[in-house]
């Protein structure tokens, strides 16, 4: 069989996670406490593609580098490949040029989840060896995508971020090609936001008579690109967790699918999954309600949590009204003074420190 190369790029400013992604880059926001890139790796070593260049920024290519390693933790190798400029998607296919040699590929956005994988997308990729298959799904908001349009099964045309979307069928960012596509990446122009799209290049295929095949992805899939995706993905992902209990429980309920790692210590406290809670991570007199992911080292004491993410190192305390629907970043602290109770909705960068009046 030949050899499929895999591609995730994993550069992009993250500006929609911002203030997160200052500090962090986007693919590695954790969901259900492993980094979403660690997603993609997977479903691409699954599907039999260990061989993976990984294209990273420079303001968060080392992070990502040294989270992500050689790829041995994988089963996979992995190379890391400068994009010095955030200059598209198809800058980034060819600045790759040289790890994929030519030859055919997968390329996977980084911060993109598949529930199913990709496994059977990439078999009937190897076994009608198109120029381009593309993967759709239906989307409430197709104007936020790539959208395809079809006639029949036939993709005729494809827009990016259309302001009159001409289907609901949104791209999703994962892409297999043959090596027609350097060609066409180097002969399209910046579009409107200065960028070398996919989207276009993948169209010039379409022009030039090339082989364009559109699967349907099923499964759900979403792009973690910003908070309310990013949340709705790790309450996904969590839907699917077993229960296991390996931490220590003090006068504590652990209520459905909970993951307790070791070393996490709950005292006076519920737990209502799915959920999960890190290692050495401290619940006391507290509640965590569901999809909830809670990092090691986590301390959350006298307050309630719901629906939300808090990264490794951060603490809540002392909250009199429950926190739903954030994100906290590392090693954020969070603590209440005096004041009336209120709902608190919040998306905190890391190291930040807040006390609600
Ligand atoms: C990119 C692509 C878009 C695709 C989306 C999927 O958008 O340009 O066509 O639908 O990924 O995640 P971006 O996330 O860069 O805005």
């Amino acid at each position: 069989m030949e050899n499929l190369k895999g591609l995730i790029l994993s550069g992009g400013a993250g500006t929609r996670l911002r203030p997160i992604t200052h500090t962090s880059a986007k693919q590695l926001v954790p969901v259900a406490n492993k980094p979403v890139l660690f997603y993609g790796i997977e479903a691409l070593v699954e599907a039999g593609v260990k061989e993976i260049g990984i294209v990273i920024a420079p303001e968060t290519g080392s992070e990502i580098a040294s989270t992500t390693g050689d790829g041995s933790a994988f089963g996979a190798s992995i190379t890391y490949i400068d994009q010095t400029e955030p200059l598209g998607l198809a800058h980034a296919v060819l600045t790759a040029e040289e790890f994929l040699q030519d030859g055919p590929f997968v390329m996977y956005l980084g911060d993109n989840l598949l529930r199913d994988g990709i496994t059977a997308l990439v078999d009937a990729f190897r076994a009608s060896r198109p120029d381009a298959l593309i993967l759709l799904t239906r989307v409430p908001d197709p104007g936020n995508y790539g959208v395809a349009e079809l006639d029949g099964d036939r993709v005729v045309r494809l827009v990016e971020k259309p302001e009159f979307p001409p289907s609901d069928l949104a791209l999703v960012g994962v892409y297999m090609f043959g090596p027609s596509i350097f060609e066409a990446a180097k002969a399209i122009k910046p579009s409107g936001r200065g960028e070398l799209e996919i989207t276009d290049a993948i169209q010039r295929l379409i022009d030039g008579g090339k082989r364009v095949e559109s699967h349907r992805v099923l499964g759900w899939w979403k792009d973690t690109g910003q908070l309310d995706d990013m949340l709705e993905a790790n309450r996904l992902v969590l839907e699917d967790i077993e229960r296991s209990v390996d931490g220590e429980l003090v006068d504590s309920k652990v209520e459905g699918r909970v993951v307790v790692e070791a070393g996490a210590r709950l005292e006076r406290s519920l737990v209502r999954g799915p959920a999960i809670i890190g290692a050495d991570a401290r619940i006391t007199d507290a509640y965590v309600g569901p999809y909830t992911s809670i990092d090691s080292g986590v301390t959350v004491s006298r307050a309630e949590v719901e629906h939300s993410i808090l990264l490794s190192g951060s603490s809540v305390s002392d909250l009199d009204s429950r926190m739903e629907a954030s994100l906290l970043g590392r090693n954020v602290k969070l603590s209440r003074g005096d004041g009336l109770p209120k709902t608190l909705r919040m998306i905190v960068g890391d190291n930040a420190e807040i006390r609600i009046p």
